[in-house]
């Protein structure tokens, strides 16, 4: 005989819907994501309640679900995205498309949660926008559209009006490499990630910390499972892995492990004998995703077990797996001779093609792989080689010109054709001209834009991950990145050219023109990041 067993029932209304669960020690977002199919809440971070990007309103104040146990919301209403007043959610998702402030769309709809319960009055207000942003991260589109939505909402002003929204993808998945959609239905969070399509009733796995993965019936069991154990942030100091070569120089540089940090986890799913959902729905995740292992993982355990499995990594997961930027010293003389060496930590993909990018810029140096202990990198993320070596050419033409500091102006033209012409100002505001051929669609190219001077303000002056002695990652909360948040991006002006030409990607020309500028404004210290590190 089955021994009886009790299980307690918690009720809750989700959406206007009263629904009764088990009440289990899970979290809301598992509740509304895996049990109720309520995809709009994301799962970017859980449960480390850092991203915002499953942010839901309960008796109509935000909430983060992922920290959130659905036992605490027993009897209250719980409101999703898909749940709000279908005119307010039409709005909100019009004016981010219609300004750019959604590129893969992955942190939108829990941001648009958090700034659709402010006062109406304080969504043109852009301090209290900013405060308001910072419970959430967006790796895409460098914050300030998502401001400039906000304060069209509160003007119900919309941006464009008539505009082809084919063209608009067109830019999109020139700059982000891969296939974009743009549209109101983005910002609602459809871009079609994987851990959102795969069918209800498959089976969940997750990497186990041993190299293979912990199979099971739900996200939560599998984790149970492989036991996940929430990832810290670390006091420890960042480290400068590679060691500038001795030398006379007339500059040098040194940098650290970089977490592309994109916002969407790696994810896929397949059916047994079928192909796997790729990681890459909606975005370029900045090349970090390239060499995913989710998609093989989930064809082989799909024909391993003969059910749809679906492959889900958690944050901790993305950083202890996932490449990195890899750490760069270098010493150039003026001559623009010098050696730039490079970190290449066990499990790194080749950097051949790095290797070459540098050398195409900087001919005169020799360019040396080094092994070190560390996560593993890639030489495939943006502008991989070629923004680091055209930041180094350019700090050397300001040294040897002697014009560092704010308002100088750096220059730089992709080998594609892109140009960008960056310069901060004393107050630290950025200046930004671009032109990538045919323009296809402002919003957009703006939108790229603004990611990429938000992407190499944080590479200059905050971002980096800590190592330890044996290059086991010691930050794996996604807050320890450094990726800037609203209130320390400065403003930023950009100016799109119209060019001729065929429309070719600008985000690497602007990283590196920005990078450039910000290194040379601060007076090019040696170390990056200038600032310290830390987010
Ligand atoms: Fe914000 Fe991609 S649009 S993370």
């Amino acid at each position: 005989m089955v021994p009886a067993r009790h299980v307690d029932r918690v009720s809750l209304h989700v959406d206007g819907e009263l629904i009764e669960v088990p009440g289990d020690d899970v979290s809301l977002l598992e509740v509304l994501r895996d049990r109720l199919g309520k995809k709009t809440p994301k799962d970017g971070c859980s449960p480390q309640g850092q991203c915002g990007c499953c942010t839901v309103w309960v008796d109509g104040s935000t909430r983060v679900a992922c920290v959130t146990s659905v036992r605490r919301v027993a009897g209250r209403h719980v409101t999703t995205l898909d749940g709000i007043d279908p005119e307010v959610r039409a709005t909100w998702t019009a004016a981010f498309s219609d300004l750019g402030a959604s590129q893969c769309g992955f942190c939108t709809p829990g941001i648009i949660m958090r700034l659709a319960a402010l006062d109406s009055a304080r969504l043109g207000d852009e301090t209290a926008v900013g405060r308001a942003l910072l419970a959430h991260l967006c790796r895409c589109t460098g914050w300030k559209t998502i401001v400039e939505a906000a304060a069209a909402v509160s003007t119900s002003v919309s941006g464009s009006t008539r505009r082809d929204l084919a063209s608009a993808a067109r830019r999109a998945s020139i700059e982000s490499g891969g296939p974009q959609l743009v549209g109101p239905q983005v910002a609602a969070g459809g871009g079609g990630f994987a851990d959102d399509t795969a069918p209800a009733g498959a089976l969940v796995a997750v990497p186990d910390g041993r190299g293979g993965y912990a199979v099971a019936e739900t996200l939560h069991e599998a984790r149970a499972a492989a036991g996940k154990v929430q990832g810290r942030r670390s006091t420890a100091a960042l480290r400068h892995p590679v060691e500038v070569p001795a030398g006379a120089w007339a500059l040098t540089l040194a940098t650290t492990f970089v977490e592309p940090a994109y916002l969407e986890p790696d994810a896929s799913w397949c059916e047994p004998g079928g192909e796997p959902a790729g990681p890459l729905a909606n975005g370029g995740a900045f090349g970090g995703k390239l060499a995913s292992q989710a998609p093989a993982a989930a064809r082989r355990l799909a024909d391993e077990h003969g059910r749809c499995v679906r492959v889900v990594f958690s944050r901790e997961d993305v950083v202890r797996l996932g490449p990195k930027r890899p750490p760069i010293a270098a010493g150039l003389r003026v001559d623009g001779t010098g050696i730039v060496r490079v970190a290449r930590p066990p499990g790194s993909s080749p950097l051949a093609a790095w290797v070459e990018a540098v050398r195409s810029v900087l001919p005169g140096v020799d360019v040396e792989e080094v092994a070190v202990p560390g996560p593993p990198v890639s030489g495939a993320l943006r502008g991989a080689g070629w923004v680091e070596a055209s930041v180094l050419a350019a700090a050397l033409d300001a040294r040897r010109s002697g014009a560092t500091g704010p308002g100088h102006v750096v220059e730089m033209r992709s080998p594609a054709g892109a140009r960008g012409r960056a310069a901060l100002s004393a107050d630290g505001s950025v200046h930004l001209t671009v032109a990538g051929g045919q323009v296809l669609d402002e919003v957009v190219l703006r939108s790229y834009a603004l990611g990429a001077v938000h992407q190499a303000l944080g590479w200059v002056r905050a971002e980096g991950i800590a190592v330890d002695d044996h290059g086991e990652v010691l930050d794996l909360t996604i807050r320890s990145f450094g990726v800037l948040s609203a209130r320390d991006t400065p403003s930023v002006q950009v100016v799109v050219e119209d060019d001729p030409g065929p429309a070719v990607p600008v985000g690497d020309t602007v990283l590196a023109a920005v990078a450039a500028a910000a290194w040379t404004a601060a007076g090019l210290p040696g170390r990056w990041p200038t600032q310290g590190g830390g987010g």
